[in-house]
């Protein structure tokens, strides 16, 4: 506790409200159940990022490993919490969650008053639903264009600005490296699998062609339409060409395991990749760079999709005390910055972007500040509760199409039909 408390006292003012919680803390020791998916390293990296918290109170915290899909968390949670669970007393929550999955859980606002006023404002809202801060940022998320610097150099190449360039670098360095003996060689990896994760990748394709967010802030549906029709044409023709067949079923990890053995030039991916990429045993250490994703069209722009996690404590929680002061504590600057400095996590407390240490670490975090200030986020707040259906939809119909079961244009017209439908005469 001295140890733990000094640290925290040298550091800001959010730190001393913590100490001053736990230092307040009743002898009675509990064990808190935290659920959340695994991605990477995330087990490993928790249980050493919480033991600050149980030396200190003397609570014990029972990790629930869940699986690396966040549509399959959602899928068990929503389960969980309509049987009034109380085995779990704090989820790790996706951006996307928060209006669908509110009235489980409790508000935050008081409590966690001060991390809020250092956090990004965006962030803060976008967990706010009727006011009731219902989870606290851990993290947020923008994705990378992850290239091969070296394979670029050596083939005389840039990294792409737009899609058309990426397919044209991706097919000749793919056929250089194939014809110099690496068969395993591939152009371009993502995530194609029909999940959540598509739904992210496809609307970078829509949303930087001048094709829309598929659903507008102010609820219309726009995800049938002539430059989303003709991004999702291109993106179809890479499976089995730039892209393994495979990419098909690829969430974030199986993207990440061909690329980190070297066998890709391109990768979009989040900033957990950039961390595992450069760790000590990583065999494209070194070898990669950054850019942010390319720009569709003629008129478009580059496009992330933004993305995140955050904690909520579960209302059916029996340790509510203790699950909001650990909650207080992964959200607070000590273990954000751990997250920044292990797993290349972008903070969510402002002032994390300053730190030298970080910068010198994880040198994506600082510059990766503007791209998630601009990155576009999934029409979760215009469509509600619905998102999940709205998205399991969106993600279906582009997963059809990048299969060769139908057009872009009749599946998106079907799409469409199917929205108008689930929407009804409101979200
Ligand atoms: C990342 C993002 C999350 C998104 C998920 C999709 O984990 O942070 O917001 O939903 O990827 O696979």
């Amino acid at each position: 506790m001295e140890r733990i408390s000094a640290k925290w006292r040298g550091g800001t003012a959010i730190g001393t409200a913590i100490v001053l919680a736990l230092a307040a803390w009743p002898a009675a020791a509990v064990e808190i159940s935290y659920a959340s998916g695994v991605v990477g390293t995330a087990i490993d990296s928790f249980r050493e990022r919480v033991k600050p918290w149980e030396e200190a109170t003397g609570n014990t915290v029972n990790f629930v490993p869940m699986p690396a899909s966040t549509s399959d968390q959602f899928g068990q949670y929503r389960l969980w919490l309509a049987a009034g669970n109380a085995d779990i007393d704090l989820y790790q929550t996706d951006i996307i969650w928060a209006a669908q999955l509110a009235d489980q859980f409790v508000d935050l606002s008081g409590p966690a008053a001060e991390i809020a006023a250092a956090s990004f404002p965006a962030i803060i809202e976008s967990q706010t639903v009727d006011g009731r801060l219902v989870a606290l940022p851990l993290y947020t998320d923008a994705p990378a264009l992850y290239y091969r610097a070296d394979l670029l150099e050596k083939y005389g190449a840039g990294v792409p600005r737009s899609w058309e360039e990426l397919t044209e670098t991706a097919a000749r360095i793919q056929a250089e490296e194939r014809a110099a003996g690496n068969g395993d060689f591939w152009g371009f990896v993502w995530q194609g699998n029909a999940y959540e994760g598509l739904s992210c990748n496809a609307l970078e394709w829509l949303a930087s062609s001048g094709g829309g967010h598929v659903v507008e802030a102010d609820g219309a549906i726009s995800v049938n339409n002539p430059a989303a029709i003709e991004a999702l044409e291109l993106a179809a023709g890479w499976v089995g060409t730039i892209s393994p067949p495979g990419v098909l079923a690829y969430q974030e990890e199986e993207a990440r395991g061909v690329w980190q053995t070297g066998n890709a030039l391109f990768m979009r991916n989040w900033p957990y990749a950039y961390a595992l990429g450069n760790g000590a045993d990583s065999p494209v250490k070194g070898l990669f760079g950054v850019a942010p994703l390319p720009a569709g069209g003629d008129d478009g722009g580059s496009a992330a999709t933004l993305g995140g996690w955050n904690v909520a404590v579960s209302k059916y929680s029996q340790h509510q005390e203790a699950a909001i002061s650990l909650a207080l504590y992964l959200a607070g600057p000590e273990a954000q910055k751990a997250g920044a400095l292990g797993e290349a996590h972008l903070p969510t407390l402002v002032a994390l972007y300053d730190d030298p240490e970080i910068a010198a670490a994880q040198p994506i975090v600082p510059r990766w500040k503007e791209i998630f200030e601009q990155a576009v986020p999934r029409p979760s707040a215009p469509t509600k509760g619905a998102y999940n259906e709205v998205s399991a939809r969106f993600w279906s119909a582009v997963h059809e199409t990048l299969s060769g079961q139908g057009s872009a244009a009749e599946n998106l017209e079907l799409l469409e039909l199917d929205l108008d439908d689930l929407k009804g005469r409101g979200w």
